[in-house]
């Protein structure tokens, strides 16, 4: 049997610009998925999901889910269809949307994988490999989600510009960033399931027609991720905050928010969260609250909860 984990993830900076090469700050968080890969008698793979979370998530992905696994075999040069394996996915990290649960899974299976073949795969390869998984949910995936998911921590991510562009692979700009201590998040949960790839391609499409604008919210969106790698790195909480709030803006402003993180992401900041904003892909799934030390956590998570979201506690960096 091979077994193997991944990190959900929460992206604090620039989700959607980091698909045009523009960098994002994305940080693991301690919950994660488990896969374990097993010989399974019948033909082609069977899939056990035992992960709870939003009601339709697994069943609504199962087509992704299985496009997914057939990517990583090949990309490690395993024939999908000579293979028969029982494949059971489990762990603490709840499938809601935008909180990294695909490429959790990616790198859970892909190590799952890499044990039960023997084929000793480092981190960069498990990388590579879930980002191949992660074309099946996103399309054209930046790779901030996997990457997360397979180092941990707190990442600076910029796609390589001949990547952005459609060439293959290449050397991303993956820098570690230091906290001198976590910081305590919320993660509320709108209970849409996202589709990342539809997001995706929603952006690109208004893009192309407006050329002019875009342009302009891109370019503010990089200066934006600067300041705020600044902010973070001298611990300037309210800071971040702030520009967590200014990201959220660009966000709406590319139409990948939606009334439900509108509703969270303003009761978040009613409640005292120094900054709030959607989280992920948009369009339904998480929004994401900074809320440093155990008291404003749990109030902001306490608010979100009667008011009959989901809200999960969990830490940055
Ligand atoms: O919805 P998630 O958690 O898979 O996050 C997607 C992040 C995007 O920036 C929208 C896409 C990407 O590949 O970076």
């Amino acid at each position: 049997m091979g077994m193997g984990s991944g990190f959900g993830k929460a992206i604090l900076f620039n989700e959607h610009f980091v698909v045009y090469g523009i960098p994002g700050i994305a940080s693991a968080i301690d919950l994660k998925t488990i896969a374990t890969v097993e010989p399974h008698e019948g033909p082609g793979i069977y899939i056990n999901d035992r992960r709870v979370g939003t009601k339709g998530y697994s069943t609504s992905k199962l087509e992704h889910q299985r496009e997914a696994i057939n990517r990583m075999l090949a990309a490690m040069g395993l024939a999908p269809e000579e293979h028969s394996l029982a494949i059971t996915l489990n762990g603490d990290l709840p499938t809601f949307s935008g909180i990294g649960a695909s490429a959790a899974n990616c790198v859970a299976i892909a190590r799952a994988l890499s044990e039960e073949y023997g084929l000793e795969l480092a981190d960069d390869s498990i990388n590579e490999i879930a980002y191949e998984g992660e074309r099946a949910y996103a399309g054209t995936p930046s790779g901030i989600d996997n990457t997360a998911a397979t180092y941990g921590g707190l990442i600076w991510f910029k796609r390589s510009r001949s990547v952005a562009q459609g060439a293959s692979r290449s050397a991303n700009v993956i820098e570690r960033l230091r906290l001198k201590e976590p910081i305590e998040i919320v993660m509320g949960n709108t209970g849409v399931v996202a589709n990342t790839k539809a997001a995706v391609a929603g952006v690109r499409e208004r893009r192309e027609k407006a050329p002019e604008k875009y342009d302009g919210i891109f370019k503010e969106a990089e200066r934006l991720v600067h300041e705020a790698r600044r902010a973070l790195e001298a611990y300037d909480l309210r800071a971040v905050g702030r520009y967590m709030d200014a990201n959220q803006a660009l966000l709406r402003e590319i139409e990948v928010s939606s009334d439900e993180l509108e509703l969270l992401v303003e009761l978040a900041r009613t409640q005292g969260a120094l900054g709030a904003k959607l989280t992920g892909g948009g369009l339904g799934g998480c929004m994401v609250a900074l809320t440093p030390g155990k008291a404003l956590q749990a109030k902001v998570a306490e608010a979100m909860e009667q008011a009959g979201f989901q809200a999960l506690r969990t830490t940055i960096g």
